[in-house]
C-alpha cells in the first residue's frame, strides 16, 4: 500500500519562504512584486483558478490585479492591453489564463509578454531557453511536479519516467526539464500503442492528459511513483461511489457544490504505487507557489535586487 503525497504542506513552505523574502525586499526598497492576470471571458475553471492566484499573491504581500476582458475581444487588443503591462512598472508577472476563446491564438497572446515577465514560464523564449538547459523561469506545473518529486526524495537520475500528456504548459517542458535532471522520459499520448504497456516499465509516472481516473492499476508498476496532474469534475452520483467507495468528504462535495474532483489517475493506484498524489491537495498548490516564486524572481531581476 502507498502512502498518498500531499503537496499543500510542501506549497505552504515555499509560500512562507517567498513571502519573507518579499518582506526583506519591501524593508529595503519600499517596493512589491506585482503580478498582473489577464483573463478573457468568463471559463469557470479558469475564474476559479485566477481568484486563488491573485488571493496567494495578496497573502504573499504582492500586488496583485485581474485584467478582465471580454470573451469577443479581437486578438490586437488583446495584446495591446498585454503590451500595456509590459510597459507598467508596477507589474513584474504576467499571466495570460488558458485557455482562451476559440477565436484567439492562445500562442500569439503569451508571445506578446516580456519575457523577462513570463512567470508562468510559456513563452517561447523561456520554453527555448529551458531546451537549452540553461537559465529560465520554470512552468509551473512542472517545476512543481520537479519540487515535489524531489521533496519526496525521488532521485531523477537514471529512472524511468512516463509523462502521459504533451500539452505546451505541462507534458512537453515536464519532459525538458526531467531530461535536464538525466532521467530517461517517454512523453505518451493518445496515439501512444500499448499505452498501458509502455507506463508500466516506468519507475515514475505522471499522468497530465485531461481524462478522468484513466490511469487504473494495470498501467503502474508495483512501486512506482505516481503524479496526477490532471483535475476533472466528476458530477455522477454513481461513478463518484465507484471512485471513491463511499467517503463521506467526496458525498458532502457533490451534495453542496454538485460536483467532486478526480485526477487523471484512478483513485485505486494508491494501493499499487509506492506513492501518489492526491486530487485536490496535490500539485494543484505546487502550480500556484511555482507561480509566486517565478514572480518574486522577476521582480528581483527587473529591479536589479540581489
Ligand atoms: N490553465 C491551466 N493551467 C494553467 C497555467 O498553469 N497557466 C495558465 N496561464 N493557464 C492555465
Amino acid at each position: 500500500m502507498g502512502v498518498w503525497l500531499a503537496g499543500k504542506p510542501l506549497a505552504d513552505r515555499i509560500k512562507a519562504d517567498v513571502a519573507k523574502k518579499a518582506a526583506e525586499y519591501k524593508d529595503r526598497t519600499g517596493r512589491t512584486p506585482g503580478l498582473a492576470a489577464v483573463l478573457v471571458g468568463d471559463n469557470k475553471a479558469s475564474q476559479v483558478y485566477v481568484r486563488t492566484k491573485e488571493k496567494t499573491s495578496q497573502q504573499l504581500g504582492f500586488a496583485s490585479r485581474i485584467l478582465k476582458l471580454p470573451a469577443d475581444i479581437d486578438a490586437r487588443a488583446l495584446e495591446e492591453r498585454i503590451r500595456e503591462l509590459n510597459r507598467d512598472e508596477d507589474i513584474d508577472g504576467i499571466l495570460v489564463q488558458l485557455p482562451l476563446p476559440g477565436h484567439l491564438d492562445p500562442w500569439a497572446a503569451v508571445a506578446a509578454i516580456d519575457p523577462r515577465k513570463d512567470v508562468d514560464g510559456i513563452h517561447p523564449v523561456t520554453l527555448g531557453r529551458l531546451v537549452q538547459n540553461q537559465d529560465a523561469f520554470k512552468t509551473c506545473t512542472p517545476q512543481g511536479v520537479l519540487e515535489l518529486l524531489k521533496d519526496f526524495g525521488v532521485a531523477l537520475e537514471g529512472k524511468n519516467v512516463a509523462v502521459i500528456g504533451r500539452s505546451l504548459i505541462v507534458g512537453k517542458p515536464l519532459a525538458v526539464m526531467l531530461t535536464n535532471e538525466n532521467a530517461t522520459v517517454t512523453v505518451c499520448h493518445s496515439k501512444t500503442r500499448d499505452l498501458p504497456g509502455v507506463v508500466s516499465r516506468a519507475d515514475i509516472v505522471v499522468a497530465a492528459m485531461g481524462r478522468p481516473a484513466f490511469v487504473t492499476p494495470d498501467f503502474v508498476k508495483e512501486g512506482a511513483v505516481v503524479v496526477d496532474v490532471g483535475i476533472n469534475s466528476v458530477t455522477d452520483a454513481r461513478l463518484a461511489g465507484e471512485l471513491f467507495g463511499d467517503d463521506p468528504a467526496r458525498r458532502k462535495d457533490l451534495a453542496d457544490k454538485g460536483y467532486t474532483l478526480v485526477g487523471d489517475v484512478h483513485p485505486a493506484v494508491v494501493a499499487k504505487a509506492a506513492a501518489l498524489t492526491p486530487v485536490p491537495g496535490g500539485v494543484g498548490p505546487l502550480t500556484v507557489a511555482a507561480l509566486m516564486k517565478n514572480t518574486l524572481e522577476a521582480f528581483r531581476r527587473l529591479k536589479g535586487l540581489d
